[in-house]
């Protein structure tokens, strides 16, 4: 099949490519830069171009069969600076997109949304795709926003979105150009012998899911041909101080730490509940905490 992946030099973006490649599928990305990890590879189209740019990205939509969308220019910890700017960057080209998507006869799109930013401070736990939505970010609001967006393309043209809800994922290519991920910044600063800094007491519990799980999963879903919005974590929560403690045994340092107030942006306590994705994918074994921090770290020090 002829995919287009939209953010796909991106952390999550590049191993889904990577993934795509493997089973034979034809890759075009678009994305406003190249990956910063990694040269770019021989067998993809890059279209190095802004989403605001209309005439590049119907360019870019010919002949594709299915449209991967993984872009954001934003994360919850940015994005309540300039929520004019963050709706110009995430929520417009969004409907550029759909109303593109629709005019070429589009049909199948799979959006990136975010488990942990759309659901805000859980009721229950674990949280499934029929809580509330109660986001606490501009970041949230355009996630919850934009999937509203695809459900009414679905219900006005046929569209048929699969959007999913990822959890915290981590692994290697993880900090592309602006921070994210609680791993990754803390295996960097086990790297440089540098203190850490904890929003909390550490006692917040999140999903962590190793990003090559996320994007089986996402595959999976992807060409089961699976339609409306699924909850991508592994379904288990651990506490912030543990994987500072599997931080320090698998890079053999004592971290410093510093406890400060926690954030207002930030949930503190959630867990995805993913078994809509899994009735649908069957079981799924996913990479322990420990095997995952470690392929981290050893991209980490190889890079
Ligand atoms: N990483 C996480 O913790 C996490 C968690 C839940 C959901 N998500 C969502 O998954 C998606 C991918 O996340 P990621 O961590 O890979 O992000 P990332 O920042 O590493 O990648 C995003 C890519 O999109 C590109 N991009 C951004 N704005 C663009 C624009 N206007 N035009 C063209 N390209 C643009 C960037 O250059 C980048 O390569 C995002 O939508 C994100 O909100 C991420």
């Amino acid at each position: 099949m002829n995919i287009l992946v939209i953010g796909g030099n991106g952390f999550i973006g590049s191993h889904l490519v990577d993934l795509l490649l493997i089973k034979g599928h034809n890759i075009r990305v678009f994305d406003n830069s190249y990956e910063k990890y990694r040269k770019p590879l021989s067998n993809v189209d890059y279209r190095i171009s802004n989403l605001e740019n209309i005439p590049d990205l119907y360019e870019a939509l010919l002949s594709i069969d299915i449209i991967f969308y993984l872009a954001s220019s934003s994360v919850p910890s940015t994005s309540n600076i300039d929520i004019v700017s963050d709706i110009k960057k995430n929520l417009i080209p969004t409907l550029n997109l759909l109303n593109l998507a629709i005019k070429l006869g589009l049909k199948r799109i799979i959006y990136f949304s975010s488990g942990g930013a759309v659901y805000g401070e859980p009721s229950a736990a674990p949280i499934n795709e029929d809580h509330a939505l109660n986001p606490i970010s501009s970041y949230g609001i355009i996630k919850v926003t934009n999937e509203m967006y695809f459900s009414l393309f679905q219900r006005i043209y046929g569209l048929r979105p699969l959007i999913l809800r990822p959890s915290n994922p981590y692994g290697p290519r993880q900090g592309h150009y602006i921070a994210q991920g609680v791993i990754s910044t803390f295996l960097r600063k086990a790297k440089l012998k540098e203190p850490l800094t904890v929003y909390g007491d550490g006692n917040s519990t999140k999903d962590y899911i190793y990003v090559k799980d996320l994007i089986n999963l996402t595959y999976d879903l992807s060409m089961n041909n699976a339609v409306g919005v699924f909850n991508l974590g592994c379904g288990k929560g651990t506490k912030l101080n543990q994987i500072i403690e599997l931080i320090e045994k698998i890079t053999g340092n004592q971290l410093e730490v510093r406890y400060v107030d926690k954030q207002i942006y930030d949930v503190e306590h959630f867990i995805l509940d993913i078994s809509k994705a899994i009735q649908i994918i069957g079981d799924y074994s996913f990479t322990p905490l420990p095997i995952g921090i470690l392929e981290t770290w050893k991209w980490l020090n190889l890079k």
